[in-house]
């Protein structure tokens, strides 16, 4: 049977078969000035035919580092020394006085002094009293080493397998001095089958390959002399990589979902929120360690932020001092209305619900009022894979006469079931503005894993009282991460994944959840 084949394969068997060796993918791409990506779709060919093949190999090259590369340039320390000494044709030379006119650095220069005595190129003596070093030879020829350090001059990089035993030990001197870096690369060999060796060219015809038929080849008659290119209409189209969702938008679209379906309505409030919002209003005392620069981005620019009406912001700040009307002591100390004035990003949503509690006042709402807010947050955290210095929180707040905390904890269940989380389990907890506090992990069953989502609880009377909110009227609370829930639910390890773009991952992603 006659093979046919394209010319380009054709040739590339002939260099083969004339080299009777098997060769490196790089270095043949270079020889018949090819890129190696043509090349290695043309083995492709061959291995189709089993003619030829290609293996990976791992190899281990050498290369000069910064400091190698200046020897090789300017010399090794010790022929710098040497060199020094006979440029002023001293025999002798007092050694802290070769150390200052050597302009080396202190280490560099030991190095070439011990290499000078190594070569028996030099002397050293103390005899006098004074520290003496001495020329001792009258020949200085190129050391080994001096000559291997060429070899980088022709290739910057060496393959250490094509070393000798000699060379092994030189490089063994380099990797001491500290002057070289090694890299590990993997490398395609090509070869050829038993079969591509018998084969002969002779018996192979070269296949005139065409995918398209031209008006003039029709006319002609000439595409009768052409091979049509075989289309396989089994596979798939290409890919089309259009724009999409972002996977956490994705997220946040169904969790909007699941509260616009449980009756819940939704929030949004700024990015740049003032410190009575973020913390005064939630009964954070001023010295609170989640206030500290820290933990919490201020801003210069805007410096400042407008408070609430100005019986309000007393209201908040009676509670800090004394307590007010709500029968707590408050926090027992002289609040300071600059500090509550102070702008910062956000450092959790609680802040807008909390803005909510405001309006409610202001608007003289009725019960019961349930909101939710999905939206940014900022922190002045360490990045690492399951912490972020921006993240998303997921809050909400229901106003209502007489609820409790079983009603929170069955919202909540609700929510994660929906999710898709079928245990939730919630532990005491502490916040300054919630008292019961609950802290809540789900389960995840893929990894038998409970995973931490955030706090909870029943706003105090010190956060509602200067909304006008007293019993029986509550406000059930919680807020929680979203990135949390993110990470299971897309299956990643690594929160950041959501902010760095990594595209391959992302164009896996469908369009719409
Ligand atoms: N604000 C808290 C946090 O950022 C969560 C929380 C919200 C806790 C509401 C209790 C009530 O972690």
């Amino acid at each position: 049977m006659t093979i046919k084949l394209k010319k380009q394969v054709i040739d590339i068997l002939k260099v083969l078969k004339k080299k009777s060796s098997d060769v490196v993918a790089a270095e043949l791409a270079k020889e018949l000035k090819i890129d190696y990506i043509v090349l290695m779709s043309t083995i492709n060919d061959l291995i189709e035919y089993d003619l030829g093949g290609f293996k990976e190999e791992e190899i281990y090259q050498i290369s000069l580092n910064n400091e190698g590369i200046d020897y090789l340039k300017n010399g090794l320390p010790e022929r710098k020394l040497l060199n020094l000494m006979l440029k002023s044709k001293i025999k002798e030379i007092n050694f802290d006085n070769l150390l200052k006119q050597s302009n080396l650095e202190e280490d560099i220069f030991y190095i070439g002094i011990s290499n000078l005595k190594k070569n028996r190129w030099i002397g050293q003596s103390k005899a006098t009293g004074e520290n003496k070093v001495y020329l001792i030879s009258e020949e200085f020829p190129q050391t080994e080493l001096e000559k291997f350090l060429k070899k980088f001059e022709e290739n910057c990089v060496i393959d250490y397998s094509t070393l000798s035993k000699d060379h092994l030990s030189l490089i063994e001197t380099l990797n001491r001095r500290k002057l070289i870096k090694k890299t590990r690369k993997t490398q395609r060999i090509i070869y050829l089958t038993e079969k591509g060796k018998k084969v002969s060219i002779s018996k192979i015809e070269e296949l005139k390959q065409i995918s398209k038929i031209s008006s003039e080849m029709l006319s002609l008659g000439t595409w009768k002399n052409y091979n049509l290119k075989p289309f396989d209409v089994t596979k798939p189209g290409p890919l089309l990589k259009a724009g999409k969702i972002h996977p956490l938008i994705n997220l946040i679209n169904e969790i909007r979902e699941i509260f616009l379906s449980m009756g819940f309505t939704e929030i949004r409030g700024p990015i740049i929120e003032s410190a009575f919002y973020c913390f005064d209003a939630l009964y954070q005392p001023q010295d609170h360690p989640a206030r500290e620069m820290q933990d919490t981005f201020y801003l210069n620019n805007p410096k400042t932020a407008k408070l609430p009406e100005k019986d309000r912001v007393l209201a908040v700040r009676d509670m800090h001092e004394n307590g007010g009307e709500s029968g707590s002591t408050g926090w027992d100390y002289k609040w300071d209305i600059e500090i509550a004035k102070k702008t910062v990003l956000r450092t959790h949503t609680t802040a807008t619900t909390m803005r909510r509690l405001a309006e409610f006042y202001r608007n003289n709402d009725k019960v019961p009022v349930k909101v939710f807010c999905i939206d940014r947050v900022f922190r002045n955290e360490k990045v690492d894979k399951s912490h972020l210095a921006e993240f998303t929180q997921i809050e909400g707040i229901v106003i209502d006469d007489n609820v409790t905390l079983c009603d929170l904890i069955g919202l909540l269940s609700e929510f994660y079931r929906k999710m898709g989380f079928k245990k939730i389990i919630t532990r005491p907890g502490f916040f300054p503005y919630t008292e019961p506090s609950m802290e809540v992990s789900v389960y995840y069953d893929k990894f038998d894993e409970w995973l931490e989502m955030g706090g909870s609880g029943i706003f105090r009377p010190e956060v509602t009282y200067p909304w006008g909110l007293k019993e029986p009227t509550r406000v059930l609370a919680w807020g929680q991460g979203l990135e949390r829930i993110a990470i299971p639910y897309y299956g990643r390890k690594d929160i950041r994944d959501f902010y760095i773009n990594p595209l391959n991952w992302l164009r896996q992603q469908s369009y719409l959840k």
